[in-house]
């Protein structure tokens, strides 16, 4: 069995990368090759392809690396990703289309390039790691909901499409998740908060449950599915928690840019 895990370099990928390793042959995907060549070594042998996955020529590269050293694909996790958070008012319309090259349109593009390779190893499957915020927006994070929403929606599509060719999709929706470029820190500092805040191999175990064990949708942590549920029959109270009145101390941050922008608009959630 062949797995490709794209963002393993770091975080989620990274965990579910281990989490996949006594039971499939790797091939790992992000930009950092020095990261990929160590997990790599570390795991006992895997495919590492060093590419920007927001690059014309990544598809193409990635399908040419798994089929010349594994000619099949059983699972493919598409959970690179990124955030960069600010009002659309600081950062425009190319704040968004930013969001959507990294976190919509490199997954549809990897996928449009693989799913020949899925489909001739099925039964297989897709595993698309969109987020909370793809089911609920905050403000300050427009663009990152924007990406997720639509990573979300076309999964389900592609769910339903898909089955008649023995590829299973699925969709991973994290709440928080300490990792570098979510590190969550304002909650994991605050004893009372912490709880909230998952880990990466909580959601590589959701990975394996949307890819391998058939789940069309799996939150992480578990209690999270409520927030989608809250925003059919209660979208009043999201609005309430959007505008900080109610946990307003639910924050995080993302990274350099993130911070940057953090004492003008606050931080960012999920
Ligand atoms: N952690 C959370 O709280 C949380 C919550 C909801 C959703 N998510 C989603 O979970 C996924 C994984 O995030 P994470 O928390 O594990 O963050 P992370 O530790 O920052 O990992 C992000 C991964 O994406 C890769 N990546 C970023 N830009 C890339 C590019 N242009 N081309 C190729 N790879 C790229 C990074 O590798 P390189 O830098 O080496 O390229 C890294 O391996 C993301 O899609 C994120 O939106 C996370």
């Amino acid at each position: 069995m062949v797995a490709l895990v794209t963002g393993a370099s770091s975080g989620i990928g990274e965990a579910t990368a281990r989490r996949l390793a006594a039971t499939h042959r790797l091939v790992l995907v992000a930009r950092r090759e020095d990261r990929l060549q160590a997990l790599a070594a570390e795991l006992g042998g895997a495919t590492v392809v060093a590419v920007d996955l927001t690059a014309d020529d990544a598809p193409d590269r990635v399908r040419d690396a798994v089929e010349s050293a594994h000619g099949r694909l059983d699972l493919l996790v598409n959970n690179a990703g990124a955030a960069w958070r600010g009002r659309f008012d600081e950062h425009g319309a190319e704040g968004v289309f930013r969001h959507m090259r990294l976190n919509f349109d490199a997954q549809v593009r990897l996928t449009e390039a693989l799913l020949p390779l899925l489909r001739r190893s099925a039964p297989s499957a897709i595993v698309n790691v969109s987020s909370v915020a793809g089911r609920i927006a905050r403000a300050n994070s427009g663009a990152y909901s924007a990406s997720k929403f639509a990573l979300a929606g076309w999964s389900e599509s592609l769910h339903l499409e898909e089955r008649a060719h023995g590829v299973h999709v699925g969709l991973v929706l994290p709440g928080y998740v300490e990792t570098e470029g979510f590190p969550a820190r304002e909650l994991t500092s605050r004893p009372l908060l912490r709880w909230i805040v998952s880990t990466p191999e909580k959601a590589a175990e959701a990975v394996v449950d949307a890819g391998l064990r058939g789940k069309p949708e799996r939150y992480v942590p578990r209690p999270y599915g409520l927030i989608a549920v809250a925003r059919i029959l209660a979208p009043w109270l999201l609005r309430q928690v959007g505008r900080g009145r109610i946990g307003a101390t639910l924050t995080t941050s993302t990274g350099a840019e993130l911070s940057e922008a953090e004492g003008e608009a606050g931080p960012r959630a999920y």
